[in-house]
Parts: C-alpha cells; sequence; structure tokens
C-alpha cells in the first residue's frame, strides 16, 4: 500500500540535494564568444542579441580582460572585415581583423585561451564558408580549393598567437588539411577544436546579424548538415578522429541534445556544445518579457549540456554564468 522505496528521502535538504547532485557546472567549461571589428572606441550592440557587442580592438581587449577577471578560461573569436572578396582575403591575411585582435589580448592578457573560428563566410562577398566557381551564383562550395583557404587562415591565426583552431566550415577533410598547414609552419602543439557536427540550423540566425555573415544566395546545406540526421555525426566525429582533432563540438546545442550525448559515447576527447545564437536571443527575448526567470533558466540549460555529456560550453551567457556561480 505505501511505497517502501521513497527517492524523495534524499531531497529532503538542500546540502543532501548538494551531495547526491550529479551534475555541477563550472566556470572552467565556459567559453565566450566574441566579435571584433575594425575601427576605434566601437561598441555596437547586435539587435538580434542583447547584451552582445561587435568591438573594436581595443574594447575587445577591455572585455577580454573582464572575462578573465571573472575566471572564465577561454573566449572564441569572430571577426567582421573591412572589406569583403572572392577569395576571404581577410581570413587569412597577417593583418586581419581576428589576427589583431588575437595579437592585443594574448599581449594584454596571455593567460586568457584564445580560439579562433576559421572559417571563410565572414570574409567572402557572398558569405559561403569557402571558395566559389566564379560567376557561380548556386552556391555549390567548392571543397579542396577551400581547404587550402583555411589551411593558410589557420598558420595566419597562430601566428597572430591564436591558441586553439576550430575549423567550422563543415568542407571534407578540413582538419587533416588544418593539421598539415599547422604542423608545416612549426605549430606542433596548436590544437583543433573541430565543429565535427555542426548542422544546418536556422538557430544561426541572430549570430549572421553578428558577425554580418549570411549567405547572399542560396543556404548552407550542402555543407552543413541535416538537422534530421543523427548517425551521420556520428560519421563526421569519426573521420575528424582519424585526421588528428584534439577536440570535437556539437552545434547548435539544444535542439541537438541527443547527439552531445552520442558523440561523447564513442570518443574519449573532450566534448564542446556550442549555446548557438539563437537559443540565446531566445531566452533572453523571453525574460525581456518578464516571462521567465533568466538566470534560472540560463543555469538549467547550461547544466543539461553538462549532464548530456559536454565538457566545454561555448555560450553568450558565459559573463552572466559565471558571475551567478561566484554568488
Ligand atoms: C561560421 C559560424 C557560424 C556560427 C559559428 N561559426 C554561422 C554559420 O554557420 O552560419 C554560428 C554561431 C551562432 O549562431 O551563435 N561558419
Ligand atoms: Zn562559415
Amino acid at each position: 500500500m505505501f511505497p517502501t522505496n521513497r527517492p524523495r528521502r534524499l531531497r529532503q535538504q538542500s546540502q543532501l540535494r548538494r551531495m547526491v547532485r550529479e551534475t555541477v557546472l563550472s566556470v572552467n567549461d565556459l567559453i565566450y564568444p566574441l566579435f571584433a571589428v575594425p575601427g576605434e572606441s566601437v561598441a555596437q550592440e547586435v539587435k538580434s542579441m542583447p547584451g552582445v557587442y561587435q568591438l573594436s580592438v581595443e574594447k575587445i581587449v577591455e572585455e577580454a580582460k573582464e572575462v578573465y577577471e571573472l575566471g572564465i578560461p577561454a573566449i572564441i573569436l569572430f571577426g567582421i572585415p573591412e572589406s569583403k572578396d572572392s577569395e576571404a582575403t581577410q581570413a587569412w591575411h597577417d593583418h586581419g581583423i581576428v589576427q589583431k585582435a588575437a595579437t592585443a589580448i594574448k599581449e594584454a592578457v596571455p593567460e586568457l585561451v584564445v580560439v579562433a573560428d576559421t572559417c571563410l563566410c565572414e570574409y567572402t562577398d557572398h558569405g559561403h564558408c569557402g571558395y566559389l566557381e566564379f560567376g557561380d551564383f548556386t552556391g555549390q562550395v567548392l571543397n579542396d580549393p577551400t581547404l587550402e583557404l583555411l589551411k593558410r587562415t589557420a598558420v595566419s591565426q597562430a601566428k597572430a598567437g591564436v591558441d586553439i583552431i576550430a575549423p567550422s566550415g563543415m568542407m571534407d577533410g578540413f582538419v587533416k588539411a588544418i593539421r598539415e598547414g599547422l604542423d608545416e609552419a612549426d605549430f606542433q602543439y596548436t590544437p583543433i577544436l573541430s565543429y565535427a557536427a555542426k548542422y544546418s540550423s536556422a538557430y544561426y540566425g541572430p549570430f549572421r546579424d553578428a558577425a554580418e555573415s549570411a549567405p547572399q544566395f542560396g543556404d548552407r546545406r550542402t555543407y552543413q548538415m541535416d538537422p534530421a540526421n543523427g548517425q551521420e555525426a556520428l560519421k563526421e566525429v569519426e573521420l575528424d578522429l582519424a585526421e588528428g582533432a584534439d577536440m570535437l563540438m556539437v552545434k547548435p546545442a539544444l535542439a541537438y541534445i541527443d547527439i552531445i550525448w552520442r558523440v561523447k559515447e564513442i570518443t574519449n576527447l573532450p566534448v564542446a556544445a556550442y549555446n548557438v545564437s539563437g537559443e540565446y536571443s531566445m531566452i533572453k527575448a523571453t525574460a525581456l518579457q518578464g516571462w521567465i526567470d533568466e538566470k534560472s533558466v540560463v543555469q538549467e540549460t547550461l547544466t543539461a549540456f553538462k549532464r548530456a555529456g559536454a565538457d566545454l560550453i561555448l555560450t553568450y551567457h558565459a559573463k552572466d554564468a559565471a558571475r551567478w556561480l561566484q554568488e
């Protein structure tokens, strides 16, 4: 008539709940994305991402200091270049915006780990993540010629002081190509965090405002993954492992939480989850309406990524989360 087993026994006081808690979110898990723009004294809030700014180099250095003081170990850099062209010149130029920002940050806050997103979409005039045949308006990205540009980009980022290369373009063989490029240039100890399972997702919408990187025509479905596929993520992971990736990313995070779990099950490498722009904006917008409690929802969400198997979380909530963890 009455239950003998009562799981509620272990939920009766907060210290006891603390003792049996399985997942603990730590500031060590967080990576904070930053957007570098040319100019001086620029701090331009991104319309669809309240609290996220495009920052000029000296402002981004200030921000990096604040991030470091909050105990967050790493940032990931994106760049909005002065000019865009068909060869994504500003992606691999030694004085490109990400290179400048990385050098300045490493000079001011040497201990902060600087990750760079290694892709071309912010730098091509058409907004695709790779090279197109001249005059091609179908958006069919040429895989192998793109590898050459990615290699160049990664090496130039490493030379500028970037600690971790994070290729996000979903080109076949990009980890191998970048590894070769880094090794030849004497960066054998620069790790690659591969965006291994990156889906073609509508959740990137606000990011494309922030990075001014929306494709001018077509979409990214010929290189990013179909949201309906799970098994295919494991194949992508397998290839990246064989090509020498040091860490693996699943992106987006929320709608792909099952993929985080499945990836974690088949690898011993650290797994990162990218809590993307649209996920951030949904929480922000709802919280600004007063419809949810931002702090609780963010903490619950970030903890869920860890419970699902993520070792690292790239998130625009990182600064807030770090502050809340100090309370
Ligand atoms: C570039 C890149 C994108 C994101 C990270 N790197 C956008 C895209 O693929 O269109 C999205 C990040 C976010 O939405 O927060 N390839
Ligand atoms: Zn891209």
